[in-house]
């Protein structure tokens, strides 16, 4: 199966801290691919030089056999890539349905159509937002939520509202950030057979962080695993579970 996306020796520093130091990886078209190994090992570093909410100082990253690494976060929206943030980002004085509508793919120029295009051509398509807002909130069991105010939800909620979210673009390729953290465990395992069914049926990708291994290993077709803002091992599951640099990266820091 073909890459979607390739990231090749990407090194980002923070003064004196080499967060991502030369890291490389392939996430297979079509496969869920779990990104894990211990905390600072610059997962979530990799996430913003690979979304573009920061530049790499080195390296470059390919998404669909084009390069990204230099440009804007929006423009790689808008090419299929999307991303969920570690920390939930929900406007919290809107509603629950407004946070999606807010998400929701436009067209160039949307404003100067209005006025040209007839209005019932807009209105189908808000329809057809709300529609999909609605079916993405029944996914993260949110849609009883749809008209309380984002603040009023779990920070867990608020995780899935960010999924739902991150969704509605309609992504080639959506990397989440750990959205397992603070979600309870049963909708946890819905939560994780849906992204499945998403990619089954949507042939969604999915480049995930997650600190559950149980949820990394029964979902993931590849795991990455990081240490030290490098990539260390990589395989299927199977492989990585009984790999001794990976066994010895979460030994040494006692994860
Ligand atoms: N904005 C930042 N400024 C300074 N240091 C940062 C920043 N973001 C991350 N780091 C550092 O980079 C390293 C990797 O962090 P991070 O990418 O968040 O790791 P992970 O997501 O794997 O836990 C850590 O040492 C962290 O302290
Ligand atoms: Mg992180």
């Amino acid at each position: 199966m073909s890459a979607i996306l390739e990231v090749r020796h990407v090194v980002r520093s923070f003064g004196g801290v080499r967060a991502v130091d030369g890291a490389s990886l392939d996430v297979a078209e079509g496969s869920i691919t779990s990104l894990i190994g211990p905390n600072g090992a610059g997962k979530s570093t990799l996430f913003n030089v690979v979304s573009g909410f920061l530049r790499p100082d080195a390296g470059r990253v390919v998404f669909e056999g084009r390069r990204i690494e230099r440009k804007p976060a929006h423009r790689i929206a808008q090419a299929g890539l999307v991303r969920t943030f570690q920390t939930a980002r929900a406007l919290t004085r809107l509603t629950v349905l407004d946070n999606l509508l807010l998400a929701a793919p436009r067209q160039p120029g949307e404003q100067l159509l209005r006025n040209v295009v007839s209005r019932g051509a807009v209105l189908r398509r808000e329809l057809e937002s709300r529609e999909r807002a609605k079916e993405l909130l029944a996914l993260v069991r949110l849609e009883r939520h749809a008209d309380d105010l984002a603040g009023t939800l779990s920070g867990g909620q608020r995780k899935l509202l960010d999924v739902a979210r991150a969704l509605m673009a309609g992504p080639r390729l959506v990397l989440l950030d750990e959205p397992m953290a603070g979600v309870n465990p049963t909708l946890r395992v819905q939560l994780l057979e849906h992204i499945v069914a998403l990619r089954d049926e949507l042939g969604l990708t999915v480049l995930l962080v997650e600190h559950d291994l149980d949820v990394v290993m029964r979902a993931s077709d590849r795991v990455v695993v990081m240490s030290n803002g490098a990539v260390i091992a990589e395989g299927t599951p199977a492989e990585v579970r009984v790999d001794p640099k990976v066994v010895d990266a979460y030994l040494g820091t006692g994860v």
